[in-house]
């Protein structure tokens, strides 16, 4: 079977408000925004040259699948990740079906909350490091005697100020209520538990565990507050293999792992240096990660991935 074609980059004739290290953010009128998940990978903060075929497709759809599911727990943008509905509603893009297909979101504009809501499940990543440092999280005293990817129970609400550049700083929910007001803050900790439990119960009976996630929130004009930006996919979250899990030890990616492995065994054996530009990747690691985000899909949802054909 030939693998299909991954897009490195879409080119939409609309107006780019964003490009990140995976998606085009695009305007579509005034209240509207086009999400669309690109095949572009990352890993240790470096973008790769190759992209990986059904990852912008993955993502898409794992959010899709999260916001319909959730609907009920936290109102959201989602508008639909429908191609045809997409066109539908904005006829001029019918010359890029194909490439919206399975992999563009569209959603209500808002304006953006400038904290990310972080909820950790799981001791890991930053929280980890600093834990290890000084037994905190953000300053705070967590329990003693916690080792790497212990379970925290009940899960930690870990908000972050966006760093327009480098990496995302930890803060107490004391200075987020402080930034935003006690009544937001507390409405986006409440929502933010909501979400990330449903979401770890129903992916912890399917073989995955969400070790921690990063949910946005925005406003929309007439000052809903709504669940924005992508949900639970691997790329914001850390998903685990569970029947693998050992606390005490970092746990491997369920998505990511291929990639990472390669990349580690490069350093150690130092033939990269860990920055830009990132090395070449060889065939057979590409096809690992899509696989695995194929795999991480299908467990998940249950369903057939849309792809363009
Ligand atoms: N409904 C919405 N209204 C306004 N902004 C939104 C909405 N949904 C998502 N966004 C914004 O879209 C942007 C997506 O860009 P971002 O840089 O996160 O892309 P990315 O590919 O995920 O990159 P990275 O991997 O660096 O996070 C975010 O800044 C997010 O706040
Ligand atoms: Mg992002």
């Amino acid at each position: 079977m030939t693998a299909p074609a991954a897009l490195r980059e879409s080119a939409l004739p609309l107006p780019l408000l964003r490009r990140g290290k995976v998606r085009e953010v695009y305007e579509l009128g005034p209240s509207e925004l086009l999400l669309v998940a690109s095949d572009r990978v990352s890993a240790f903060d470096i973008v790769m040259q190759e992209a990986v075929p059904l990852k912008g497709a993955v993502l898409t759809q794992v959010s899709a699948f999260w916001f319909r599911r959730l609907a009920s727990v936290a109102p959201s943008h989602f508008i639909t990740a429908d191609a045809g509905e997409i066109v539908a509603r904005h006829p001029a893009l019918a010359p890029h079906r194909e490439v919206l297909r399975g992999r563009a979101t569209l959603v209500r504009r808002t304006t953006p909350v400038a904290f990310e809501c972080v909820v950790r499940g799981y001791l890991s990543g930053s929280a980890w490091q600093e834990y290890a440092r000084s037994g905190t999280l953000a300053g705070e005293a967590l329990p003693p005697g916690l080792v790497e990817s212990d379970r925290l129970d009940p899960p930690l609400f870990s908000p972050a100020t966006k760093a327009e550049s480098g990496h995302d700083v930890n803060v107490t929910f004391e200075q987020m209520a402080e930034a935003l007001g006690r009544p937001l803050a507390e409405e986006l900790r409440r929502l933010s538990f909501a979400i990330y439990t449903a979401g770890r119960d129903h992916a912890a009976q399917h073989g995955i565990i969400i070790a921690d996630t990063k949910f946005e929130f925005g406003h929309a004009a007439d000052g809903t507050l709504l669940l924005i930006d992508e949900v639970m996919t691997p790329d914001s979250s850390r998903f685990w293999p569970a029947d693998r899990f050992a606390p005490g030890r970092s746990q491997p990616s369920f998505d990511k792992q291929p990639l990472r492995d390669y990349l580690a065994d490069l350093r150690r054996a130092g033939r990269w240096n860990g920055e830009a530009p990132p090395p070449p990747l060889p065939d057979e690691v590409v096809r690992a990660t899509s696989t695995r985000y194929l795999e991480a899909y299908h467990l998940l949802t249950g369903a057939a991935l849309e792809v363009a054909p």
